[in-house]
């Protein structure tokens, strides 16, 4: 880890090899905050949820808090709830319900693509398989294959001769199938892989949810190291700095909360992602258990400001074309406020005031994202949460390059940039009254 120019980014990077998807994730979260800084990790479905600090993790996703249970908190509440958002997953190639596969002597596992993934990026890597598996015994394993098993192999040029004029062109049905043996393939043979995987007896295995993950670690490059490469930067990078902002609070900062939601990728309208009650239901019951009654708890919702925090794009130098030419992107230059007025993003005036004092307090510059209007722009958990919670929102972000490849970048530099502005965030001073 000693590669890393700065703690926070070597942080990111072992946070981000430790969750190869968004069931680690939410579980290293957990981990990360109740080992550092004592959060009590409360099960979803017991209450009162009234620890100072605590979090529940419901599969991929994650909810955190900080919150005061005493009268102190009265005038810290005035200020109203705190929130970032961050997703847990990215886009990779998942394993479909019956994988055993294959042609000509090998044996291959049937993949399906999992969100907007550049799928070119997935040939030719040593993968691995990591995920979740549903037991007899009602119990939920999680597993992490450590060593390359897997490959997509890349058609050689000699046989792909329209590929100097017309490009790369991949068929997701056809293409993507990863070779992982020799022989012909076996019905029933990645299940009982699994099983081993988790050490039970394959008639144990239920069900599973399973993706490919690459196996190399995420590196700090450049002449200067000034880079870090990584899969999935798109979004752990948001997530890492929501939990070490939220460490960096004490209860009697004001109510502030960690949301981590999966499925972004795919919509995120799910039981946990962010189209879904269960951060309203979560905050409702934190409230109830610091006994502000329902009219109480849905005033202080309208006091209240969510960051959506996401990655933002950097403006690439061999493409500056696919940029706005007055909105221009720099690594290492900080924290971005993504802007649409179609409401792509959530931000408006009233938000990006409020981000734009937590970045001067933090002493870190702030940059400005507006997309292209020749070009459709993509979206964050940002106006759905928005339009789910009835709480302003902002939308920001850090710069990267190759969003959605199975290996992003982005600078090392920006990533205490993106802790620091996010715990201002949190910090009482880092507000403005509201209205
Ligand atoms: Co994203």
């Amino acid at each position: 880890m000693s590669e890393f120019p700065n703690p926070e980014a070597a942080g990111l990077a072992g946070f981000i090899d430790a969750s190869p998807t968004p069931w680690h994730a939410a579980e290293m979260a957990g981990r990360l905050l109740s080992s550092e800084a004592s959060f009590v990790r409360h099960e979803p479905s017991s209450s009162p949820l009234d620890s100072e600090r605590g979090c529940v993790v419901r599969g991929g996703s994650l909810i955190a808090w900080s919150w005061a249970t005493d009268a102190v908190a009265e005038s810290a509440d005035k200020r109203g709830i705190r929130l970032i958002g961050a997703h847990s997953d990215s886009p990779n190639l998942r394993i479909r319900p019956r994988p055993d596969s294959g042609a000509v002597g090998v044996k291959q596992l049937g993949v399906e693509v999992y969100g907007g993934a550049l799928v070119n990026s997935w040939l030719d890597l040593d993968l691995t398989l990591a995920g979740r598996v549903q037991l007899t015994d009602g119990s939920t394993a999680i597993f992490s294959h450590n060593r390359a098993l897997l490959r997509v192999p890349q058609l050689a040029i000699h046989l792909d001769r329209d590929i100097t004029a017309e490009g790369l062109k991949l068929n997701k049905q056809t293409h993507l199938n990863p070779i992982w043996g020799l022989g012909a393939p076996v019905e029933g043979e990645f299940r009982d892989w699994l099983a081993a995987q988790v050490g039970c007896s394959t008639s144990d295995v239920l069900d599973w949810d399973v993706a490919c993950a690459d196996t190399r670690p995420s590196t700090s490059f450049g002449q200067q190291q000034e880079f870090l490469a990584a899969p999935r930067l798109d979004n752990l990078c948001s997530a890492y700095g929501a939990l070490r902002a939220l460490q960096s609070t004490t209860p009697a900062d004001g109510p502030n909360i960690v949301v981590l939601h999966d499925h972004e990728e795919v919509g995120s309208t799910t039981a946990t992602g962010a189209a879904s009650a269960w951060l309203t239901q979560i905050l409702e019951r934190l409230a109830l258990a610091r006994g502000i009654d329902r009219a109480g708890f849905l005033e202080l919702l309208v006091r209240s400001t969510l960051l959506s925090a996401d990655m933002a794009h950097a403006t690439h130098p061999n493409y500056p074309d696919r940029h706005e030419p007055s909105h221009h992107i720099d690594l290492g230059a900080g924290p971005v406020i993504k802007h649409n007025v179609n409401a792509r993003y959530a931000t408006d005036s009233e938000g990006a005031a409020k981000f734009r004092q937590a970045c001067a307090a933090a002493g870190v510059g702030v940059q400005d994202y507006s997309h292209r209007g020749d070009l459709a722009c993509g979206s964050t958990i940002g106006p759905v949460a928005a339009a789910e919670l009835g709480v302003e929102t902002v939308d920001v972000g850090m710069a990267q390059l190759s969003m959605h490849s199975a290996r992003e970048m982005m600078a090392n530099a920006d990533v205490p940039a993106m802790v620091a502005s996010f715990s201002a965030w949190f910090r009482p001073s880092g507000r403005i009254a509201n209205s």
